[in-house]
């Protein structure tokens, strides 16, 4: 693990019990801050990559490091909350009920005094703008309010690492929008996975490509994505905004998130 790796998958591979490998020796090194987009087709291995760094699966080869926990295998029981996952459904991650609760359930069980849990759910709920729902039971939220109080509930425990596994599926376009903007405005190295291009274009500085649980490629967001074959070979097509307007033929090119490229940036490696 070289010096500014935050997590480092080293020939990884998984199955789950009976079935086939769906992870398939990969390797894959996450540095720096801003966001790292983990695109494929359905079944390509995101949501388990995912749950593999997360430390919520064990892989049945290679190892997953964790600098924090001094390059040993992740594990949550040794760094808790440190590497938050958000599951692609909200409805796993609520179960209390209300909102405040959820959020302070981390920070509750790591043992931390009432008065710090209070300042870490008051921060959470301030950082995703839902402090209007902290005494709203979370079955009755739309699905765009789940999220975000899914998404506070894990970074109460001020993760590291954030591992957001299709954080915008089912949202309408505005509550989209809302979703980026706030991933966007978060501090922690984040992990997105998704297939919905166009938003890994505007929230991602880099993408992992996944394929039937291998890396087919990796690099900028805009380089790869502007390789249709490239993306077809992986179960997918370029951006919706990058395959023209039928009407007028012109390609819609907004700022890219490489723009904000600089100091610290996100950079992946294999
Ligand atoms: N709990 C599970 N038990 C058995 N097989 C699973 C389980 N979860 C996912 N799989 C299988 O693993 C493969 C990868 O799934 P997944 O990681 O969910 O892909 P993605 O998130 O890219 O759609 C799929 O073939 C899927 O059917
Ligand atoms: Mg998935």
């Amino acid at each position: 693990m070289v010096n500014g790796v935050l997590l480092e998958a080293r020939g990884v591979s998984f199955a789950y019990p009976g079935g086939p490998k769906v992870i398939d020796n990969l390797s894959l090194s996450l540095s720096g801050r801003q966001s790292i987009g983990v695109v494929g087709a359905n079944g390509a291995g995101k949501s388990t990559l995912l749950l593999l760094l997360a430390g919520a699966l064990k892989p049945n080869s290679g190892e997953i490091v964790f600098a924090e926990a001094g390059r040993a295998p992740v594990n949550p029981a040794t760094t808790p909350g440190r590497i938050g996952l958000a599951f692609q459904n909200p409805d796993d991650q609520l179960f209390l009920p209300s909102v405040s609760e959820d959020v302070a359930f981390g920070p509750r069980n790591q043992g931390l005094a009432a008065t710090e849990v209070q300042e870490r759910v008051t921060t959470a709920l301030e950082e995703t703008g839902i402090g209007h729902l902290a005494r709203r039971p979370p079955f009755q939220l739309s699905g765009g309010e789940k999220r975000t109080a899914a998404l506070a509930s894990i970074l109460s425990l001020q993760p590291a690492v954030l591992l957001l596994d299709e954080p915008t599926a089912s949202l309408d376009p505005l509550a989209r929008r809302r979703a980026m903007r706030l991933l966007a405005s978060l501090e922690p190295l984040k992990i997105i996975t998704s297939h919905d291009l166009d938003m890994i274009w505007d929230t991602c500085q880099q993408v992992v490509v996944l394929k039937q649980g291998r890396i087919l490629t990796t690099g900028a967001t805009q380089d790869i994505f502007t390789q249709p074959e490239l993306l077809g070979e992986a179960g997918l097509e370029p951006p919706l905004r990058l395959q023209g307007c039928p009407r007028c033929g012109v390609a819609y090119s907004p700022p890219f998130a490489a723009d904000l490229a600089g100091e610290g940036v996100a950079a992946v490696s294999v």
